[in-house]
């Protein structure tokens, strides 16, 4: 048995329950693996509470897809891993298919990458949501390069400080929007260029003053809803802007034509179209595994919680404090 994080109805943090459940045996395709760290998503709040993009299907039902530990058992057919390997786990699965939020979790040997010596489990468990995020849609399928100029807003979220990070990292400008000047000295730290309070400035016409009047190539949009028609006065023409969250919970109007019909390409984007596609992911493991090994990626931690304390966990998501990544150890066997 294996003490698991289960929620038995939808809800708030407090649906989650501890309780033991047999993990079961690696099938084909499958690897069983002792969990160590486990990186908290906003994506597993969504789910919980019904409101992700993908419904919960079953209950009860588990929780989380990013995670590192080390192999147990092989399924039937595996022959990249070996027990013993330390390894993390990478979103890449259905929340209805598969949930890390355990002591031992069966996971796809697909979702699974090589943890490189050195790295840590709760820098193995923090690294890969963010980073293959920010690379996928920025990188992969945007094809940002040096003298580029990225507009990132959540900028304190485990994806806004990777955007930072992948920004910097092809010489590209990563210019951070934060809602309150209460982080505005860290980003700087991590490497923002410059830095927007969304409370107090007019973000698209410091965008504009910025880059010379030109706007930027991309928009990283965590938050969408009314801000979509405000940001993307801040593109230049030509450039794109990402959704790839929904952080204000608003809906809002393509704005094409409000805008006069610019040359905006606006462009949803998850990190399953890398993690789902083998060749991709190849790529974007090895572009993260260089940043961690050169010191470029080093997640921001922000706080960690014990598996007992999944809920406060949650909770703490929720607040919106947070400078960075939530993560969340386990210590086998403990009550
Ligand atoms: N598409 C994908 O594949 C993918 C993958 C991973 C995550 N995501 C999405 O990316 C976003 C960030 O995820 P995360 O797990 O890194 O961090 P997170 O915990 O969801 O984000 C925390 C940060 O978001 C900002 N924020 C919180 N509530 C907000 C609100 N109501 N309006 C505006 N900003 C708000 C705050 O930043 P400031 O205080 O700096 O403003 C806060 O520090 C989420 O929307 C998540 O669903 C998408």
């Amino acid at each position: 048995m294996a003490r698991t994080i289960r929620f038995h109805e939808i809800g708030g943090p407090e649906v989650m329950r501890l309780e033991d459940v047999d993990p079961g045996r690696p099938g084909p395709g499958e690897v069983l693996i002792r969990v160590e760290a486990i990186g908290v998503n906003r994506a597993e709040a969504l789910f919980r509470s019904g409101s992700y993009i993908e419904p919960v299907r079953k209950l009860p039902a588990r929780l989380g897809t990013e995670a590192a530990g080390v192999v147990e058992a092989l399924g039937p057919g595996v022959n990249r891993f070996e027990e013993g390997q330390a390894v993390s786990v990478v979103p890449s699965f259905s929340a209805n298919d598969y949930g890390v939020y355990a002591e031992r979790a069966v996971v796809p040997a697909a979702a699974l990458v090589h943890r490189p010596d050195g790295v840590d489990a709760v820098t193995g468990a923090a690294v890969w949501m963010p980073y293959v995020t920010a690379y996928g849609a920025l990188v992969e399928v945007g094809g940002m390069r040096a003298g580029d100029t990225v507009v990132l807003n959540a900028a304190s979220s485990g994806v806004g400080l990777a955007a930072v990070h992948t920004a910097n990292r092809v010489g590209a400008t990563p210019i951070a929007v934060t809602r309150t000047r209460a982080k505005a000295r860290r980003l700087l730290d991590e490497g923002a260029a410059e830095v927007i309070v969304a409370a107090e400035t007019d973000v698209p016409r410091r965008v504009l003053a910025l880059t010379g009047g030109r706007g930027a190539e991309f928009v990283f949009d965590a938050v969408a809803g009314p801000g979509v028609a405000e940001l993307a006065r801040a593109v230049a023409p030509g450039g794109t802007h990402f959704l790839y969250g929904g952080l204000s919970g608003l809906p809002f109007a393509y704005p094409g034509f409000d805008l006069g019909m610019p040359a905006w390409n606006l462009r949803t984007y998850t990190m399953l179209e890398t993690t789902r596609d083998p060749e991709r992911l190849r790529r974007a493991a090895a572009f993260v595994t260089s940043g961690l090994r050169g010191g470029a990626f080093r997640p921001v931690i922000d706080r960690l919680f014990p598996l007992e304390e999944i809920v406060q966990a949650h909770r703490h998501m929720d607040s919106g404090d947070q400078f960075g990544k939530i993560v969340v150890t386990v210590r086998p066997g403990a009550s």
